[in-house]
């Protein structure tokens, strides 16, 4: 395998002229970034277009070559997305590339544009223009989720299901609510995405490859071109700087946590044990052996997705620990994480829409495992603080009792007589009865941000206030 790319020579002219010799296969090859990095090809012409249009109103190239060059960059851009463009992996990456190409459509003035730039600045601005655009998707598509969250939610405002801790029903709450808690989530998820947008949304186009350059550039002009806010202020930060990817990434492994948990819920509700959920037919497989089987296969992706979301972030922050400033190649290694990252989380997210969407609710199902297993204990010592004022600590130790005896006799807490509450607190009056009803039990917890269904209307029309 010493065999030489055949397209190797192409580079020579762009930047070996100080070398004799070939690279070797195996250095043109672990040097090589465009299989992943083409997908940056718009990104990379529209900061060449917005470097150009700067380089004529500076006067450092002149009007005519400005205008061979933005239509010869338009003509690649227009090659590429008719996918005739020929990348050759001996240029290594997208930026020389497209100039490479431009060159040979255009000549000379093509050879113009790299003039008081560097590949440093460029791959820097095209990576934060690429992820500025990855989390408004992001964005966009968690609100998609809020949005069906919060219609399935206004359906179920009066749906009780079993609350729980440990997986274990613990006090009867509302499907409503539920669905809310979620609507809270990915709400924060969107507010981690916004504010990496801001962050990120400095423009490193003319820090060159590190230092700045000798020529007058406007390096506002670029930025505003490019909808940045304004440009970097420290140009060897400039090139340095992967931050930007690694909290948007971060965001994203947060918002896969919570889709993730979701999604495991969703995994659980449609098991038959539960049958809380039906997902669709569009939204369930089959098995190749049983043919009964509706597995939740999308629910359970979304769910395993998140290691390889995590795994991008784990990826990118232990690649740049310990780089020297201020560019290295190991930045390379940038790309695909983040963008394996980001097309896994839209992913998921489209699933999780849908499979939201369309699921129907059994409100009968969840009723019957809310108002088993003693979910209205916590009603029941709440009652003997408030009418016969015990201390709550007490009052927790006569209802486990309580339950000891329901446990004794195979029935659930409010299947017990008076005479048997009596037994152990013979101050208990039939009063206590209205409270263990699992209805009564949801409606009175009414306190602020609670799961009464009165304080949940109240939470959906802010939800869609906040967040639509
Ligand atoms: N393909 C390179 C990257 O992704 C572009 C920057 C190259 N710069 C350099 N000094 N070799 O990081």
């Amino acid at each position: 395998m010493t065999e030489r790319p055949s397209a190797s020579k192409a580079q020579a002219p762009l930047l070996r002229a100080r070398f004799a010799a070939d690279p070797a296969e195996a250095m043109a090859r672990i040097n090589s970034s465009i299989e992943f990095d083409k997908r940056l090809y718009a990104e990379d012409i529209a900061g060449s277009q917005a470097h150009a249009a700067m380089l004529v109103a500076q006067g450092i190239l002149s009007a005519a070559d400005g205008t061979a060059i933005a239509d010869g960059l338009e003509s690649v851009g227009r090659e590429i997305e008719a996918g005739e463009f020929q990348f050759d992996p001996a240029l290594e990456d997208i930026h020389m590339n497209i100039e490479a190409r431009l060159i040979a459509l255009i000549g000379e003035p093509g050879k113009r544009l790299h003039t008081a730039r560097s590949r440093n600045d460029q791959v820097a601005t095209d990576l934060k223009l690429w992820v500025r655009a990855a989390l408004e998707g992001a964005d966009d598509r968690l609100r998609d989720l809020q949005a069906a969250l919060i219609a399935r939610a206004e359906e179920h405002i009066e749906t009780v299901m079993p609350g729980f801790t440990h997986l274990q029903p613990a006090q009867p709450i509302t499907f409503a609510h539920h669905l809310l808690a979620y609507v809270e989530m990915f709400g924060r998820d969107r507010g981690r995405m916004a504010d990496a947008r801001a962050r990120l949304n400095e423009c490193p186009l003319g820090a060159a490859a590190l230092a700045g350059t000798s020529f007058d550039i406007d390096r506002d002009a670029t930025a505003r071109a490019l909808g940045f806010d304004r440009p970097t202020a420290n140009s060897i930060d400039s090139v340095s700087d992967r931050d930007f990817a690694m909290e948007a990434v971060a965001a994203a492994a947060l918002a896969a946590g919570h889709l993730s948990r979701l999604a495991e819920e969703l995994v659980v509700w449609s098991s038959p044990g539960f049958g809380f959920v039906r997902l669709s037919d569009a939204f369930s497989t089959g098995s190749s052996i049983m043919p009964q089987k509706r597995n939740p296969d999308a629910a359970e992706l979304v769910r395993g997705k998140t290691g390889r979301i995590v795994g991008a972030l784990v990826a990118l922050l232990t690649t740049i620990k310990g780089l020297t400033l201020a560019y290295a190649k190991d930045m390379q290694e940038d790309k695909e994480p983040v963008f394996d990252a980001f097309d896994s989380l839209i992913l998921c997210l489209e699933a999780m829409v849908g499979m939201i969407r369309d699921l129907t609710a059994d409100p009968e199902r969840m009723r019957a495992m809310a108002g088993s297993g003693h979910a209205t204990a916590t009603d029941a010592a709440d009652w003997l603080v408030r009418v016969l004022g015990l201390p709550f600590r007490e009052a927790h130790g006569v209802v486990g009792r309580l339950v000891r005896l329901a446990e004794e006799r195979g029935c659930d807490l409010e299947a017990l007589g008076l005479a048997d509450f009596q037994t152990i607190e013979p101050r208990i009056t039939d009063g206590i009865f209205d409270v263990l009803g699992i209805d009564r039990s949801v409606a009175s917890r009414n306190s602020l941000a609670g799961t009464a269904p009165e304080r949940v209307r109240a939470a959906l029309a802010r939800a869609r206030e906040r967040f639509l």
